[in-house]
C-alpha cells in the first residue's frame, strides 16, 4: 500500500470512529465489544444475517454493517426500529422509564446516511421501520449469527428473544445491551432463558451490557 493510501484508510478509520461516536448511547466499552463481535461471527465463519432490534441515530447498525455487509458469508444486515421515540412502558420498567417514553426520535434516512458514510454496502441492509409488534410478524429471517437487542423494555426485549432466538445458528451471538440498566430488560432476558432452560454463560461488557453465544 503506498503512503498516500495508507493516510486515506487512516483518515477514513478516524472519521468513522468520530461519526460513530456522535450517533450512539454506546459508551467506549460498548462500541469496542460490539466490533470485537462483529469480527468474531466472521473469525468463526458463523452464518446468518445480522439483526439489530434498536437502532435510534444508527451508531451501533453502522458499527455492525460496516463489517457484515463486506463479510465473504454474503450476510444482510436488518435494522428495526419504530424511529418515533421509545414505546409505552410497563410496571416491570421501574420507575424511571416513563420519562423516557417519546423521546429518542430518529428517522431511517438518518441512518441511512450515517451507515453510508461510515463503509456500509447498503445493497446488504434492509431498514424496516415501525413498531417490532408489526414489523417482525412481517418479517422472516431464515438464519442469524449476531442478534443485537438494544431496546430497553421488557415487552421489547421478550419479543425480540420469542421472535428471533429460534433462528440463531449454534454458536451465533445474542448481545443484549441493556442488561444492567433496565430491569424490565434483565427480566426479560433472565425469563427467557429459565423458561427455555437454556445452558448459556452470560458475558459482561461493563455494568450495563451483556452477550452470550448459543451452544
Ligand atoms: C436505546 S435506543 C437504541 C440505541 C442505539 N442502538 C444506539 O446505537 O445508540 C432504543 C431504541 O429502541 C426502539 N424501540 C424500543 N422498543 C421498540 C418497539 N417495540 N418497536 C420499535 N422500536 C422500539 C426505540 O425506538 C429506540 O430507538
Amino acid at each position: 500500500m503506498s503512503l498516500l493510501q495508507d493516510l486515506r484508510t487512516q483518515w477514513s478509520e478516524k472519521s468513522s470512529a468520530w461519526l460513530i461516536r456522535r450517533n450512539t448511547m454506546l459508551g467506549p466499552a460498548r462500541i469496542q465489544n460490539l466490533s470485537r463481535l462483529a469480527q468474531r461471527i466472521e473469525d468463526e465463519q458463523i452464518p446468518g444475517d445480522v439483526v439489530e432490534c434498536g437502532v435510534y441515530r444508527g451508531g451501533s447498525a453502522a458499527i455492525l454493517a460496516r463489517r457484515a455487509t463486506h463479510s465473504r458469508l454474503a450476510r444482510t444486515v436488518w435494522l428495526f426500529d419504530a424511529f418515533q421515540g421509545m414505546p409505552p412502558a410497563t410496571a416491570s420498567d421501574g420507575p424511571e422509564a416513563g420519562s423516557w417514553v417519546g423521546n429518542l426520535r430518529s428517522s431511517p434516512r438518518r441512518v441511512e446516511r450515517l451507515l453510508r458514510r461510515t463503509g456500509a454496502n447498503m445493497s446488504r441492509v434492509r431498514i424496516v421501520p415501525g413498531l417490532f409488534q408489526e414489523t417482525f410478524r412481517a418479517t422472516h429471517i431464515a438464519q442469524i449469527a449476531l442478534l443485537n437487542i438494544d431496546a430497553d423494555w421488557y415487552e421489547s426485549v421478550k419479543l425480540c428473544l420469542e421472535t428471533f432466538y429460534d433462528a440463531v445458528a449454534p454458536g451465533g451471538i445474542v448481545s443484549v445491551d441493556d442488561y444492567g440498566l433496565w430491569p424490565g430488560c434483565r427480566q426479560a432476558v433472565d425469563e427467557f432463558i429459565q423458561n427455555r432452560q437454556l445452558a448459556i454463560r452470560m458475558e459482561r461488557v461493563d455494568e450495563t451490557a451483556g452477550w452470550f453465544q448459543k451452544n
